[in-house]
């Protein structure tokens, strides 16, 4: 079984062929943060101008990279949300007039099962059922995972996501849109323990989140001062260990509570070296293991939307003509 996997919820349009046996075959990428920096955010409008002149030309590069053509691949599988609606509309009406024109199914793929479906890209899988950590720009949640499509989330961010924290500090910090990684690179920097940032939600049980007090501390933090280049690295080291240490605790409470023994982290936050290593050492401590995408992949990318379509397709999954695109979605209702 051989699946075109697109992806086009917000700023990448991306494309990749997973195939069952070989594993994936081809993945190609177009980012479009560039356009977006100069207006600090992404504009929706733009964004899905942008997915329809890159489309057809990485669906035929991934295609030849994989030796694939339509006769090989057995179906399409496409974001069909959450996101920007415009952007989802790209590809879930490309992917299906191209499931009809090829006469295959085109599956309309839930953007956060592609993210915490991706580490079993990886050479070292984990097996159902594990605990996810989603830490996206747009979510942050720990999902109890059973099986393909049972998905219950027992965790969850009451106001901004961790990715949309980074973001938002990052601008602070005065650095350009996307700032979560870029802030991450200056807080190598940082000396720890300059600002001690609250961390947020720890001093109650439960498993839910609260990230967006962090950015007020950083304003709080900055006031008045100089922006100098060893305080900016000092509070993003400051910020970064506040978030870091808020996610591996609610991780370490949600494995001893759900007893799973296997932690997937997945999302673009799960790009954070800080966060990968904090993360394996509090796993290791409670005889668990935890499972990463390589760093490409924890960001949006085409080849978690063809594994889960691959997945999906195997499990008996076969959708007809029906289009679908939601820019809102809930994970926890969608079921195999
Ligand atoms: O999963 P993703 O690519 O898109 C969404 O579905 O939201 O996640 C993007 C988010 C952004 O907020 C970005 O700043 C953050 O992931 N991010 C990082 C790092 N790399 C990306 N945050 C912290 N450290 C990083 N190294
Ligand atoms: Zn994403």
């Amino acid at each position: 079984m051989r699946v075109l996997g697109i992806e086009s919820s917000c700023d990448e349009t991306a494309v990749a062929v997973y195939d069952e046996i070989d594993g994936l075959l081809s993945h190609r990428l177009h980012s479009q943060v560039a356009m977006h920096q100069a207006y600090g955010g992404v504009v929706p409008e733009l964004a899905s101008r942008d997915h329809v002149r890159r489309l057809l030309p990485l669906v035929r590069e991934a295609l030849a990279d994989a030796h694939s053509d339509r006769d090989s691949i057995d179906g399409v599988a496409y974001t069909a949300g959450p996101g920007l609606i415009g952007a989802l509309l790209v590809g879930a009406g490309f992917a299906t007039a191209l499931g009809v024109a090829w006469r295959k199914p085109a599956l309309g793929i839930h953007h956060l099962e592609g993210h915490l479906l991706a580490p079993l890209l990886e050479p070292k899988p984990p097996d159902f059922p594990f605990l996810a950590l989603l830490v996206s720009g747009g979510h942050t949640q720990l999902v109890d995972v059973a099986a393909l499509g049972s998905y219950r989330i027992v965790g969850e961010t009451l106001d901004d996501a961790a990715g949309e924290a980074f973001d938002k500090t990052a601008k602070l910090l005065g650095l350009p849109y996307p700032g979560g990684a870029a802030l991450a690179t200056l807080a190598e920097h940082g000396r720890s323990g300059q600002f001690v940032f609250p961390k947020p939600m720890l001093d109650r049980p439960g498993l839910d989140f609260s990230f967006s007090g962090l950015k007020t501390a950083a304003l709080v933090a900055l006031r008045g001062r100089e922006l100098l280049g060893t305080i900016r690295a000092d509070v993003a080291r400051g910020f970064e260990e506040a978030v870091v240490e808020t996610l591996a605790e609610k991780c370490r409470r949600a494995l001893v509570q759900t007893g799973h023994k296997r932690l997937v982290i997945a999302g673009g936050v799960g790009a954070n070296r800080r966060l990968r290593e904090r993360l394996a050492s509090v796993v290791m401590a409670v005889g668990a293991e935890v499972y990463f995408p390589r760093t490409e992949f924890c960001t949006d990318n085409g080849a978690m939307i063809a594994l889960a379509g691959c997945l999906r397709l195997k499990a008996g999954q076969l959708h007809g003509l029906g289009m679908s695109a939601r820019a809102n979605w809930e994970l926890g209702s969608i079921g195999v």
